[in-house]
């Protein structure tokens, strides 16, 4: 299939309306990471976007919708909470969880009772929606398992050949995929996936309780509500390892790794040995946001091996580059400052 790489403009939003009505499938540009898109109500568009993306079949797509009457048609029951989170949020990178309808397909919503919805801060997307009138069921658009993409040229290095168009917005805003709550009665709501709007955020509107598989390993046999979570994610081919430690802990401790080719993202103030290859991160949260993804990307591209990432402050969006660094490290942690033990010894 050829795939066709657009920039976003008014005459790209008509023809991939028209894709999309037909049930085919799109790249699209949201503020967190760019999405694949369906009719969320099409059963077979849906299985294309599990398809060129790899995905488990249990593993929900979030609704991306345009208007509050849209929310209406997916959910069964709204709280009163969500509306004042949506009023405050939308359109933003906040997913609330609601019961369902029995018109969203199961498959959309991975077999589960219940829908993701978000109001996506694009106006490019937020007009295709519009014009195509239902909602877009919408994953991140990388292969199962990869960082997600946070520019066209991610998506197409994905899925060339697999979609028929890709819409280019630019690159995202925020770079980590959108906060995921459910609600908890209605003065509370669970974090599931932590995002842009951070627990501080949240809390000036409700109680929040950030779900011990945010940061934890979820054993094997674990109940999670989210599904998303159990999977290794994030991840490129090189390996992944957090570092932990002061900068001078650090910089002694890459000396002692012995790999041909060692990437690093750091906050700038390291001192470091020439044998690392070293990716923007950033010296706050939102720079980390932005430049996770892309960096582990890039140190792939540039034949490394292993990549170590300074752990950041869990603050803010922090919380979210913390989440998806554990799952692309698969948990592993290493304490530069254990002077005299195996620092790499793992948990
Ligand atoms: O920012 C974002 O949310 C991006 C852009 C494209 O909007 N989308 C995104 O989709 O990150 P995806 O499919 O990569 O992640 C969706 C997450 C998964 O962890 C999934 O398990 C969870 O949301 N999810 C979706 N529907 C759910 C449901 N009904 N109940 C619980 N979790 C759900
Ligand atoms: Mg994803």
């Amino acid at each position: 299939m050829e795939t066709k790489l657009a920039m976003a403009g008014d005459e790209i939003i008509e023809e991939a309306a028209g894709l999309l009505k037909s049930g085919g499938i799109a790249a699209v540009p949201t503020e967190t990471v760019y999405g694949l898109a369906a009719n969320a109500y099409d059963v077979n568009a849906v299985r294309s976007v599990f398809r060129a993306k790899g995905r488990p079949q249990d593993n929900p797509l979030i609704l991306h919708i345009s208007s509050i009457e849209m929310l209406y048609d997916i959910a069964e029951s709204v709280n009163p909470l969500a509306l004042t989170l949506a009023e405050a949020f939308w359109p933003g990178p906040l997913t609330m969880i609601f019961p369902r309808k029995a018109h969203v397909p199961a498959e959309t919503c991975g077999g589960l009772d219940t829908a993701a919805v978000r109001m996506p801060r694009n106006r490019f997307t937020l007009a295709l929606i519009e014009r195509c009138g239902f909602p877009l069921a919408a994953p991140s658009a990388n292969t199962s398992g990869l960082p997600s993409p946070t520019s066209a040229k991610h998506v197409y290095e994905d899925m060339n050949g697999k979609i028929p168009l890709i819409i280019d917005g630019g690159e995202c805003r925020y770079g980590v995929e959108s906060t995921v709550v459910c609600f908890e009665g209605e003065d509370a709501v669970r974090i599931l996936r932590p995002g842009a709007v951070t627990p501080e955020m949240l809390r000036e509107y409700c109680h929040v309780v950030i779900d011990s598989g945010v940061l934890e390993k979820l054993g094997a046999d674990a109940k999670v509500i989210s599904p998303g979570m159990k999977y290794k994610h994030y991840s490129p081919n090189a390996e992944v390892y957090i570092v932990k430690g002061t900068d001078s802990d650090i910089s002694a401790f890459l000396k002692s790794v012995s790999v041909n080719k060692i990437g690093f993202l750091g906050f700038g103030s390291e001192i470091l040995p020439d044998s690392v290859t070293v990716f923007p991160y950033g010296k706050n949260a939102e720079e980390q946001a932005e430049n996770l993804f892309s960096s582990l990307r890039e140190a792939d591209a540039a034949g490394c091996t292993e990549v170590y990432v300074r752990m950041p402050d869990t603050a803010g969006i922090g919380l979210a580059v913390y989440n998806r660094l554990l799952r692309s490290a698969g948990f592993r942690v290493i304490d530069t400052c254990r002077q005299g033990e195996d620092a790499r010894a793992l948990p």
